[in-house]
């Protein structure tokens, strides 16, 4: 029975402090490029839930989700296995690569570090959301015409960074473009053709 319990408290302990390590960290990445600041002391000041399954209510590409998750539950493993959407991909698991890109509120988040409990009333965009009425989005179509996937590990985050670009800036420039992606880790090294590919779709008058 002791055993037990020292296996629950380790278990506590463990993912409180994974969800101290990314609320710190999702903060810091946060604030600097997508929230102001009252909006980061929204987030610092969001109360505790747990330990055990929550209620949230998600909006993941404009479709409303009632789920149970774990506080210590990341976006992108709610995305992938209470969701099923698999397009958000998870390389590192640790905020250094951005293969999980998504949109919250139209910016990008990494969502693996990301707290699904934390999310609130923010309307997610992923990778599966960016087509509209069957058609790809031009960045999408503007990926396969150049040719600018290898493995496709890093795609979806790519296309999502890209994208969201455009949607800032319809005119970028290549320096405008590499910054957008500067995040995002691509090991086959299909750099050159995504910044041709996003250049051409923001060429097609991309809104
Ligand atoms: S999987 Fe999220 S940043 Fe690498
Ligand atoms: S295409 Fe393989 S990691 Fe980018």
């Amino acid at each position: 029975m002791a055993g037990k319990d020292d296996e629950y408290e380790r278990k506590q302990s463990r993912d409180i402090s994974r969800r101290r390590f990314l609320k710190g960290a999702g903060l810091t990445a946060l604030s600097m490029a997508n929230l102001s600041e009252a909006q980061a002391a929204k987030e610092a000041s969001a109360a505790i839930r747990g330990p055990g399954a929550t209620a949230v209510t998600l909006r993941v590409n404009n479709a409303v989700h009632n789920l149970q998750v774990e506080p210590c539950e990341t976006l992108a493993e709610t995305l992938r296995t209470q969701l099923g959407m698999t397009g958000t991909k998870v390389s590192c698991d640790r905020g250094t690569c951005s293969a999980c890109t998504v949109w919250l509120d139209g910016a990008t988040m990494c969502a693996c570090m990301t707290l699904t409990v934390d999310v609130q009333d923010r309307a997610v965009t992923t990778i599966e959301g960016l087509a509209q009425d069957g058609k790809l989005h031009p960045v999408q179509e503007a990926f396969i015409e150049k040719d600018a996937t290898m493995c496709g590990f890093c795609t979806p985050g790519m296309v999502m960074s890209c994208a969201a670009l455009l949607a800032r800036n319809s005119s970028p420039t290549l320096d405008d473009v590499r910054e957008a992606t500067c995040g995002n880790f691509c090991r086959c090294g299909t750099y050159p053709k995504v910044f041709a590919a996003t250049l051409a779709a923001a060429g097609k008058g991309v809104k």
